[in-house]
């Protein structure tokens, strides 16, 4: 196989890859999203349906965005349209490239305000102010945090910077520590929390609400159900905008995808499951609305922080762990755009993480404003913050991916995809990926889109 490298560096290793992708997947969409949109959306059922589409629909395509990215070793712009002209098809596929691009920093936006929460939770947690607090005194504390725009101003200001400085330095030197040691970490006071749940909180009824499919609770939900479950695969997974693509891009032609994807999904899926057992119990323990929105887990966790043993170091930890793995996220969702800015205009790395930067960060302030001086501005009954996540997770996002599906499954030569995959001609799994990755995969996609404007 013909050894290529990308002109933005490479991973060190298999396992730096893995560590990032992993710190891209995991984040905010595992803790704050995946709880808070199962809770919309009726629980047990919403899961089932969350697994299925993370099975059938997502491990497919990050195996298809990796494999693309790693071929094309450039921008996502750049590589599907290298791609598509060697192939003979129309360079219009780079569509997908700005689509991605527009994507990641709609997400961005918010995601960086939901970040700059968490960075204030930090300190809420390390004075004491979670002490035997009950639900509507958590309501309280968060209330005078969302209604107070110059805080979350400065926290979306400061996480921001945080994320520049990495993009600025080049990903494949930046990330790796952060990941290779926070993660394990955070992942370990998870544990924690479901431990202290299960004993403090219903845990009974928090399993039974995230693990006892009730699908008369998800037609009440309507068709956004479904539509909320496949969003939030691709959300979590970072798929259909280009981000595991371009970390495909910086890996090496040696390294084994499909092992690696499954690794990837498997460790995302198992947080997500992880922050849903620690905060249900405790949702239920403490007459909080499992619909209760974004604000969930930040209604939820300073109540089991503010009983628990030692929680105020837990909840100091707890909450910096997750702007980590919030942090290690953000890049990702920043790294096209610098990639195509470099690759394109010429601009050094620093210029483009600066300029894209500063784009985020303008969005952002809307975001941020929707919440308090601008709360009576909603599109479809969503101010700017829910309409910039509905409209990525649940539009955009899958969009992508099926251009990624159809392109990696009709577009790319067979050849082409068996080399990448490393499948010789008996191996079993490149049948199934492809018989996913041509029909499976778009079409649920289809179907759903379909269900959720009401024609089936
Ligand atoms: N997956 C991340 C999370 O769960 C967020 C994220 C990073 C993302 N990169 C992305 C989402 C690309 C969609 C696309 O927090």
């Amino acid at each position: 196989m013909m050894s290529t490298t990308s002109m933005h560096g490479m991973w060190s290793s298999r396992l730096a890859f893995i560590f990032a992708a992993t710190g891209s997947a995991v984040g905010l969409g595992n803790i704050w999203r995946f709880p808070y949109t199962a809770g919309e959306s009726g629980g047990g059922a919403f899961v089932l349906i969350y697994l299925l589409c993370v099975a059938a629909i997502g491990v497919p395509i990050m195996i298809a965005e990796v494999m693309l990215g790693r071929r094309g070793r450039q921008s996502p712009i750049n590589t599907m349209r290298a791609l598509a002209v060697r192939q003979g098809a129309h360079p219009a596929w780079q569509l997908l490239g700005w689509m991605g691009i527009l994507a990641g920093l709609l997400i961005l936006s918010f995601y960086s305000v939901i970040a700059g929460w968490t960075l204030a939770y930090v300190f809420r947690a390390g004075s004491g102010q979670f002490a035997g607090i009950d639900g509507p005194g958590s309501e309280a504390i968060f209330s005078a945090l969302t209604a107070d725009p110059e805080r979350l101003l400065a926290w979306h200001s400061i996480f921001m910077a945080l994320v520049v400085m990495i993009v600025a330095r080049g990903v494949a030197s930046g990330l790796e520590l952060a990941a290779r040691v926070l993660m394990p970490a955070l992942f370990v006071l998870l544990v924690i929390m479901v431990i202290y749940a299960a004993q403090a909180g219903d845990f009974g009824a928090g399993l039974g609400y995230l693990f006892t499919p009730d699908f008369d609770a998800l037609s009440a939900h309507a068709g956004d159900a479904l539509l909320n479950a496949m969003g939030q695969a691709f959300f979590s997974l970072s798929l259909g905008m280009g981000a595991i693509m371009i970390y495909g891009s910086y890996l090496s032609s040696q390294a084994s995808i499909g092992t690696n994807v499954a690794i990837i999904a498997g460790i995302d899926t198992l947080v997500a499951l992880l922050a849903g057992l620690a905060i249900f119990p405790i949702v239920f323990a403490n007459g909080l609305e499992p619909s209760e929105g974004p604000s969930l887990i930040f209604l939820t966790l300073p109540v089991a922080f503010g009983q628990m043993p030692f929680g105020a170091l837990f909840g100091v930890l707890f909450f910096l762990l997750l702007a980590f793995a919030a942090w290690t996220s953000a890049i990702s969702l920043l790294e096209p755009v610098v990639a195509y800015l470099v690759e394109n205009k010429g601009f050094s790395r620093v210029r483009a993480s600066l300029l894209a930067g500063v784009a985020v960060w303008l969005l952002g302030i809307a975001c941020l404003l929707s919440l308090n001086e601008w709360s009576g501005f909603t599109l479809f009954e969503m101010g700017i913050l829910d309409l910039f996540d509905y409209l990525t997770a649940n539009v955009l996002l899958p969009l992508g991916g099926i251009l990624i599906a159809v392109f990696a499954g009709w577009i790319l030569d067979e050849e082409v995809s068996r080399t990448e995959l490393g499948a010789s001609n008996g191996a079993w799994f490149y049948p199934l990926w492809r018989g996913l990755i041509r029909w499976v995969a778009p079409l649920c996609v289809i179907l759903v889109f379909l269900n959720a404007i009401g024609l089936i």
